[in-house]
């Protein structure tokens, strides 16, 4: 008979063996086709994790392997390849987008946070939520919202005002936690008609709830969100796993009773005669009245719905308000990119407050749109896309088998000397002024994605950041704080950590 030791050796210790050397070190070493691709060697030790700022490791390699495709070996030595070219991007997120779908890691707990939303989605189901979705981001709708991006960085202005009145003339802020407020109260009042009245610290439980799920969605519980298990072994992560069900059972219960109210408005609407055609309705109401009006078989079901109503708040804040504290952060570094800024600014806003006409903020002519766009060039929020191939497919020449891991990178791409310069690394608006500087130029410039899944918000985006950076450089100066220091780090976006501090002081 044979022994319990002999067994376990034989049931699960060898299994488990040959299953690692296999796919850590054989694999990656000898057998997949992915050598053929230029790149760097699998690691010998399997547990290595790159710990640079995204894109930059492979933005070193692209120099040394002067390739723009490589192959790369994450966690494990799971092979991945790096796109990098404008052929093998436009490959992978446009013509054969229905090919590289969003079945990888980050997309899948993504979903089990937030939800089957339009951002996880693929294929059909893609298809049929971004219909649904299209008639509240169409440009004439999203223009209706720059007055409340006004109205909301005029309480952010006003809130810094009161700073000063004690004969101070420069006050130091946490630039990344006071830009967070108006965008979070930008996304509720036009995702909503929600008041999150966050610049007025008078914060709501749907903040809570959310702030809860965003902080926990983040890379150091990588692996207790990859292995369930771990939650019934290890009483932190159970404890973690209830305050998360927690919050999600809340917010759906929210979401589910504020559709369920801006389903009977649009319905009385729908017979009322004398409604105002010009009245400006949130994107949820629009999204929702698409729902009603949509063939059965293409509706989004209730969870969709809940979905889309926690990806609104999630994909359009903490996004936006990266890019506008980044962009304040370059200003703060460069202050003849500012001192011309406020030049322009001045032209279109003579007195302190004056709003920007609504001209100046979608124009993509101006300085300020300039600004924006390096400011994106250099830090974009989302620094990479990941993508899973469905079917064996050739990127550029090399093979790629079925089940590999693709990645495109804004953060790579915004800075591969080839498409922007020798320059590429100084922050110069000025490029974007030049005769032929293309923003939609395939490969160089997608911190918005491309192709059938890029970003559906990009314009309110876009508008929203510039009228931040408009309100707010009219009406204050920055320069950066002596000796503060922060690291870029990834997790739902790419923020600054542990913070951003600059010191602002009032134009006079
Ligand atoms: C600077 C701000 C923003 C940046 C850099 C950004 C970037 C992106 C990127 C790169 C994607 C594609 C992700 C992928 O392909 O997997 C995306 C998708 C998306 N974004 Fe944005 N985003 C921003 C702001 C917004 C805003 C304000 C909203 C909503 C009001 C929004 C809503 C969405 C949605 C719904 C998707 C999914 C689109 C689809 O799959 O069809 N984003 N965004």
């Amino acid at each position: 008979m044979p022994t319990i030791a002999t067994t376990l050796t034989l049931g699960l210790v060898l299994p488990t063996a040959s299953y690692i050397i296999y796919n850590w070190y054989i694999y990656p070493f000898f057998l997949t086709p992915l050598l053929k691709i230029p790149g760097p060697n699998p690691n010998l030790n399997p547990f290595e994790i790159d710990s640079n700022e995204t894109g930059m490791t492979e933005l070193a390699q692209i120099k040394e392997y002067k390739s723009n495709i490589i192959r790369g070996f994450g966690f494990f030595n799971k092979p991945f390849v790096f796109v990098a070219s404008p052929t093998g991007i436009k490959r992978v997120l446009g013509t054969h987008a229905h090919n590289y779908t969003r079945k990888t890691l980050g997309y899948n707990l993504l979903r089990s946070f937030f939800g089957p939303s339009l951002l996880v989605s693929n294929g059909d189901d893609h298809k049929r939520q971004r219909a649904i979705a299209n008639p509240a981001f169409t440009l004439k709708n999203l223009v209706k919202y720059i007055p409340t991006f006004i109205s909301s960085a005029r309480e952010t202005q006003q809130s810094w005002n009161i700073l000063f009145t004690s004969g101070t003339s420069v006050v130091v802020l946490d630039i990344a936690e006071e830009i967070s407020k108006p965008t979070l109260d930008i996304i509720g009042r036009c995702a909503f008609d929600y008041e999150f009245n966050s610049v007025s610290n008078n914060t709501s439980d749907f903040y809570l709830w959310i702030t809860t799920l965003n902080k926990q969605f983040d890379p150091k519980h990588i692996l207790e969100d990859m292995i369930p298990i771990t939650k019934y072994i290890i009483p932190s992560v159970w404890q973690r796993h209830v305050k998360l069900n927690k919050a999600k059972e809340d917010i759906r219960r929210f979401a589910i009773e504020m559709i369920e109210r801006k389903k009977d408005e649009i319905l009385s609407r729908a017979n009322d005669l004398s409604q105002d055609v010009n009245k400006v309705h949130d994107l949820m109401t629009l999204l929702l009245e698409a729902n009603i009006n949509a063939e059965a078989k293409r509706t989004l079901d209730q969870d969709e719905l809940v979905a889309q109503t926690l990806l609104f708040v999630t994909a359009g804040h903490e996004t936006t308000s990266t890019a506008t504290t980044f962009a304040l952060d370059f200003l703060a570094k460069h202050q003849s990119v500012q001192n011309k800024l406020r030049q322009e600014l001045i032209k279109d806003m003579p007195q302190q407050d004056d709003d920007p006409p609504v001209q100046y903020i979608t124009s993509s002519s101006t300085y300020l749109d300039a600004i924006c766009k390096e400011t994106l060039r250099l830090s974009p929020p989302f620094p990479q896309t990941p993508r899973l191939s469905e079917t064996d497919d050739w990127i550029d020449g090399y093979f790629i088998p079925k089940g590999t891991r693709i990645i495109t990178s804004a953060a790579t791409n915004g800075r591969l000397e080839e498409f922007w310069g020798e320059d590429v690394l100084e922050f110069k608006p000025e490029r974007w002024l030049q005769p032929n500087a293309d923003s939609t130029t395939i490969g160089p410039f997608i911190p918005f994605s491309y192709g059938i899944q890029n970003c559906i918000g990009q314009k309110f985006a876009e508008w929203e950041m510039k009228t931040l950076v408009a309100i707010l450089v009219r009406s204050f100066e920055f320069s950066p704080v002596e000796g503060h220091t922060f690291r870029k780090a990834l997790g739902a976006v790419q923020k600054p950590v542990p913070n951003l501090m600059l010191n602002v002081k009032r134009v006079e």
